[in-house]
């Protein structure tokens, strides 16, 4: 499919549907709803590409929750240096409370490590993570990812709230994306579900 926005990039394929989305984050909710019923849960969701992703997931918890968000500096401007910048802080104290960190991808890990070392510095009681895309190929920090989605090769993926410089967040599904002159993709990409270890394409 051509893309509607761009003639320098190319959706390539749908990795993952819109219906497999709305299964997968409805089990992760029930997960959530069973491993933190009782306790003071806070959703802190990383904006802007898991709010989509946060939304959705926050009405498949079936238990008392809040949710702040924090803004973090784009992918692109300091790939790999592993340094965030805080763009939007919490508005409330998670101190003493058992955190939540909701992330749309785990690529190297860098980030997501980061943002548990900031966020581990606040005093809370428990600080999870979970992620909608692990990237797991590509990680060079290991981080525990207790409530993960789908596996996915190293391919660079849209939609669902992710972008490519901020256009395609408002797709339903998730695409690869090809950069025209670049390799961003691999067109026999397939996507691995922890839930059921068959892959679909
Ligand atoms: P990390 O620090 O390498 O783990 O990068 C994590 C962040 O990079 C994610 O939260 C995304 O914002 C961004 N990112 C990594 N891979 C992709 C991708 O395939 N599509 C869109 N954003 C990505
Ligand atoms: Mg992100």
């Amino acid at each position: 499919m051509k893309s509607f926005l761009s003639c320098e990039t190319e959706l390539r394929k749908v990795l993952i549907p819109q219906n497999r989305l709305q299964e997968r984050v409805s089990e992760l909710g029930h997960e959530i709803s069973r491993d933190f019923l009782g306790k003071d849960l806070a959703i802190v969701a990383i904006l802007k590409g898991s709010f989509i992703f946060a939304a959705d997931l926050l009405r498949a918890i079936e238990i008392p929750c809040s949710i702040d968000f924090m803004g973090i500096s784009s992918y692109a401007s300091q790939p790999g240096s592993g340094v965030v910048q805080i763009t939007k802080d919490l508005d409330e104290s998670i101190a003493g409370r058992n955190v939540l960190l909701v992330e749309d991808i785990i690529d190297t890990g860098l980030t997501a490590n980061y943002l548990l070392n900031n966020l581990s510095q606040r005093n809370p009681a428990s600080v999870d993570i979970c992620a909608l895309l692990d990237k797991s190929a590509r990680r060079i920090i290991d981080l525990p990812i207790p409530y993960r989605g789908f596996d996915i090769p190293d391919v660079f993926v849209v939609g669902y709230g992710m972008d490519f410089q901020q256009q395609y967040r408002n797709l339903p599904h998730i695409s690869v994306l090809r950069l025209n002159g670049g390799t961003k993709t691999n067109s026999e990409a397939t996507v691995s579900d922890p839930a059921d270890s068959k892959s679909e394409s």
